[in-house]
């Protein structure tokens, strides 16, 4: 009783309502123990200090006075371990669908300073379906692409909120029987698995290798007929193993119910409860869209 009052005061506090708790923490604090005082006293503490608005800069990216070398700072992990990107980053190394090219250049500067022109301005040209990316209905069902099944339909109340890593048995594809012994309990609806992909790094691989794990065709089945999951992500660029491509597939796009990530980088986050956060680009038409996820502990 008393842990649930003190979640609800963090959230509280992270939205920083602070006049609302004020008059909720002197009817709580009246109720409580010394021990649960503390404890809510020193989280009030904590999530003030790190909500501050202007927290202080690291001394290695002060402005520039022009003389030293301005260098970005990439991340994978944000806010000392609380916010995880899930996402690789597109590079033209990373594997390609059946070809072992590699994605390839992706990325042009038709308009550059160093040119003339005003400003630099990028295009880019890439299948749909690369790097971290969603499947759309349409991707596999071709009535469902007629009917407009795009990306730009997929429901982001299934893309965000929260969800189970697990880590899948390194020995086998996700087989119905795999996916029975993970016992993933019912009323969990957002799925990230973790497979041998990630040992092999399959995705900073630039060859594709069609060897990689995903879900046979009975294992599909399984997670649809006995599990309330909604959220599919795996850290390949097919949830399908390769010899059950379109079957598997199609079992997950039928209802049009479960939304496929696929291509995530689920290296060195540990398994367990997160807030995940996937939010696909409105492409009109297209059955796939390069995806941003996140993963907030
Ligand atoms: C500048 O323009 C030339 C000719 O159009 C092009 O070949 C070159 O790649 C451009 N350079 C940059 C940096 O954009
Ligand atoms: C792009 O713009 C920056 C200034 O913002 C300029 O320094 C740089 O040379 C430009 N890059 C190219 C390739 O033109
Ligand atoms: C998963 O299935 C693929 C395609 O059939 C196969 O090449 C691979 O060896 C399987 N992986 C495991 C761990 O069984």
């Amino acid at each position: 009783m008393a842990s649930v009052t003190v979640t609800y005061m963090v959230k509280m506090l992270t939205k920083s309502h602070s006049h609302m708790i004020h008059s909720k923490m002197t009817k709580i604090v009246t109720r409580l123990p010394l021990l649960h005082l503390f404890l809510l006293l020193s989280t009030t503490f904590t999530a003030t200090a790190s909500s501050s608005a202007y927290p202080s800069v690291p001394t290695d990216c002060t402005v520039s006075t022009g003389d030293e070398k301005l260098v970005p700072v990439r991340r994978e992990v944000y806010d000392d371990g609380r916010i995880f990107d899930i996402s690789h980053r597109y590079t033209p190394d990373i594997p390609s669908w059946g070809n072992n090219d590699g994605l390839g250049q992706f990325l042009w500067l038709p308009a550059s300073m160093k040119n003339g022109s005003l400003a630099n301005n990028s295009e880019m040209k890439m299948p749909t379906h690369s790097g971290t990316h969603v499947d759309a209905p349409g991707h596999m069902i071709d009535r469902y692409f007629d009917a407009g099944f795009d990306v730009d339909t997929l429901d982001l109340e299934v893309l965000n909120g929260p969800a189970l890593l697990v880590d899948v048995p390194r020995d086998k594809n996700i087989t119905a029987e795999v996916m029975e012994s993970l016992k993933i309990p019912e009323g969990v609806r957002r799925v990230l698995f973790r497979t041998l992909n990630t040992d092999r790094r399959l995705m900073y691989t630039r060859e594709y290798d069609s060897s990689y794990v995903g879900f046979t065709t009975d294992g599909a089945r399984w997670l649809v007929k006995n599990t309330d999951i909604k959220l599919v992500g795996i850290d390949f660029l097919s949830v399908a193993t390769s010899d059950h491509l379109v079957s598997a597939h199609l079992e997950f796009f039928e209802s049009r119910e479960i939304i496929l990530v696929e291509g995530l980088k689920l290296d060195d986050v540990p398994v367990g409860l997160y807030s995940v956060h996937c939010l696909p680009l409105r492409l009109l038409g297209a059955e796939g869209s390069p995806i941003r996820c996140i993963l907030i502990k």
